[in-house]
């Protein structure tokens, strides 16, 4: 098969679509990984040059969220970051475990949902009856499609602690040997929804915790303050902010405090 070359300019108008939508920022370094990721689907659609296909995109506004989905990045596992998971069980056994009304989490770019069925599966064990709900919002439709499915290949089980596993895991059989999925008595208090982070967010409510892990890192620092302004305001008084240990809100916000590295807190009201 003939290899369609992207050139400059082209990667240029890619580049300025997926910032200007999703305020994903591209480097120069990044071409080839467009050139990737768009190549396969622009001979799909029976097309020979890279910018046949973002004229196309202008004319079709539903290939415009296939490209966006193609450009975003969705690596994630259960229990990543795992000293995140340890301080969310000590607040729900210590600090969270008798608030009134229910116990909300929003996790904010959830990929295919390895991360609010960790935080589910951490409720649904130290919170017991009580109730609790989880938001999972993500910018691709595609990754929220795998995310609502919750069915995994057996070896992402791995990452989840045995116990939980047990508990809140199901075993594929027939048609879905080798997977497994989350037990819907939990998955059905997650509540996928698609919200981009760059745009005015849609009224969500309140939050007790919010994780914003390992997206932020495809921002600039004008897009970050912009999203964490937008997020901060679901975030109750007293309520933790969540980011990824990679990631700092140093020159981004002062409206919460860090209080662990890569945990942050706001004050009380
Ligand atoms: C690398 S994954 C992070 C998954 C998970 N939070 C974790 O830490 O494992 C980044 C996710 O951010 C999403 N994303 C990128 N830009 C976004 C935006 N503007 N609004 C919402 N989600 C976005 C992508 O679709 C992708 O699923």
């Amino acid at each position: 098969m003939e290899t369609i070359a992207l050139n400059d300019a082209e990667f240029r108008q890619f580049r300025g679509l997926i910032h200007e939508v999703a305020g994903i920022s591209l480097s120069d370094a990044k071409k080839p990984l467009v050139a990737g990721r768009l190549g396969k689907r622009l001979r799909q659609r029976g097309l020979t040059s890279y910018g046949d296909y973002f004229r196309l995109l202008q004319r079709e506004s539903s290939e415009h969220q296939i490209a966006v989905d193609l450009l975003t990045t969705n690596e994630t596992y259960f229990f990543r970051e795992p000293k995140h998971f340890d301080f969310l069980r000590q607040l729900l056994q210590g600090e969270l475990r008798s608030r009134p009304g229910p116990l909300r989490i929003w996790s904010g770019a959830c990929s295919s949902g390895e991360e609010p069925y960790t935080i589910a599966m951490l409720l649904a064990e130290h919170l017991g009856q009580r109730p609790w709900e989880v938001l999972a919002s993500d910018l691709s439709t595609r990754i929220l499609e795998q995310a609502r499915a919750g069915t995994y290949p057996l070896e992402e089980a791995e990452g989840i602690p045995r116990e939980l596993l047990h508990k809140y895991c199901l075993k594929g059989t027939g048609r879905h040997e080798g997977l497994f999925g989350i037990d819907p008595v939990i998955a059905k208090r997650v509540h996928f929804s698609q919200i981009n982070l760059n745009t005015t967010l849609p009224d969500v409510g309140q939050f007790d915790v919010i994780f914003l892990r390992n997206v932020m890192i495809y921002f600039n620092q004008d897009t970050k303050r912009k999203v964490m302004e937008r997020l901060l305001a679901h975030l109750r008084p007293g309520g933790y902010f969540i980011i990824s240990h990679s990631e700092s809100l140093n020159g981004i916000s002062d409206a919460v405090k860090v209080i662990k590295p890569s945990i942050y807190r706001k004050p009380d009201a």
